[in-house]
């Protein structure tokens, strides 16, 4: 079955960057000259998905006026005759067919995807978390939705977290099936890393089946009421088969200053007419 949708859940607080997200949506701060959320919108696309819903919440506004038409400016453009630029202004709202949905309340990551069952509907979709941007050669999503197809059951990005790191992430028990594809028997939320299952921790790009919409309302919320996604999945996990994909690629957690400055060098570096003079920047910097 083909996943044509995919979820983005955008309404966390993101205190991580107070206080400028007290003003600017996390989502929107920028890598280079683009919004991060951008490249996960673009990682969508490439992979074929034709809707993306993105769940936002009170002051997100700004990201819907990201993807939206400026018409305006599109005149302005075009009558300047600079086209190039018009093409990156309209290419946005080109992209794939966009629906916002909002999450009231910040009662976590699972409620957030809960708040989309409505535009989900029955079928299969696809969960991109936009704190992650995934820098390979063929898109996390795309990697994901070709395991599926072979499996047509929930799929997970996993990626090797080494040491203590792991502490801080969501963490499977695998069974190896093939090159870099697990069953996924259990996950461990955050474990110390003397009892962490594996080295497999998971990173916010999933597949997931309808079915973890009626799994995520029977989660037991925890003490401030926040439902955990990792919680739903655990109840999934009862009734169907899950797996695990090692995705290729290099990761940024983008939801962090150090992990946003890591991914803008990067970038920088990457971009024509700016890379080589980055660098020389960078190599008098450490002089
Ligand atoms: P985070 O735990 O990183 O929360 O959420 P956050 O609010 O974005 O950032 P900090 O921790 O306050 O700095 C992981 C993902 O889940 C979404 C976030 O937008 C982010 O993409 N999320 C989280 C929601 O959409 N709603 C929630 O209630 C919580």
């Amino acid at each position: 079955m083909k996943v044509r949708k995919a979820v983005i859940p955008a309404a966390g607080l993101g205190t991580r960057f107070l206080p400028i997200t007290k003003a600017v949506p996390k989502e929107l701060l920028p890598l280079m000259d683009r919004a991060a959320i951008q490249y996960v919108v673009e990682e969508a696309a490439a992979a074929g998905i034709e809707q993306v819903i993105i769940v936002t919440s009170r002051g997100k506004e700004a990201i819907a006026d990201y993807f939206d038409r400026h018409l305006e400016l599109e005149g302005l453009l075009a009558a300047k005759g600079d086209t190039e630029r018009l093409s990156q202004v309209k290419h946005l709202s080109e992209m794939v067919e966009l629906t916002y949905v909002r999450q009231p309340e910040q009662l976590g990551l699972g409620h957030a995807i809960l708040c989309a069952s409505a535009a989900v509907g029955d079928e299969p979709f696809a969960v991109m978390l936009p704190d992650d941007i995934i820098m390979a050669e063929k898109g996390a999503i795309a990697q994901l939705l070709e395991v599926f197809d072979r499996y047509e059951a929930s799929i997970i990005a996993v990626q090797e977290v080494h040491g203590p790191e792991i502490q801080s992430y969501g963490v499977i028990v695998p069974e190896p099936v093939s090159e870099g594809i697990f069953r996924v028997l259990g996950t461990v939320e955050k474990p110390a890393l003397a009892d962490a299952p594996s080295n497999l921790g998971i990173v916010g790009r999933y597949v997931l089946t309808p079915e973890i919409f009626d799994t995520l309302t029977r989660v037991t919320p925890g003490a401030i009421g926040e439902i955990q996604l990792t919680d739903g999945l655990a109840l999934l996990l009862q009734s169907q088969l899950m797996y695990a994909l090692r995705l290729q690629g290099v990761r940024y957690d983008v939801g962090n200053p150090l992990g946003l400055l890591k991914a803008s060098v990067e970038l920088a570096l990457q971009r024509e007419g700016i890379g080589p003079a980055f660098m020389e920047f960078l190599e008098q910097l450490v002089e």
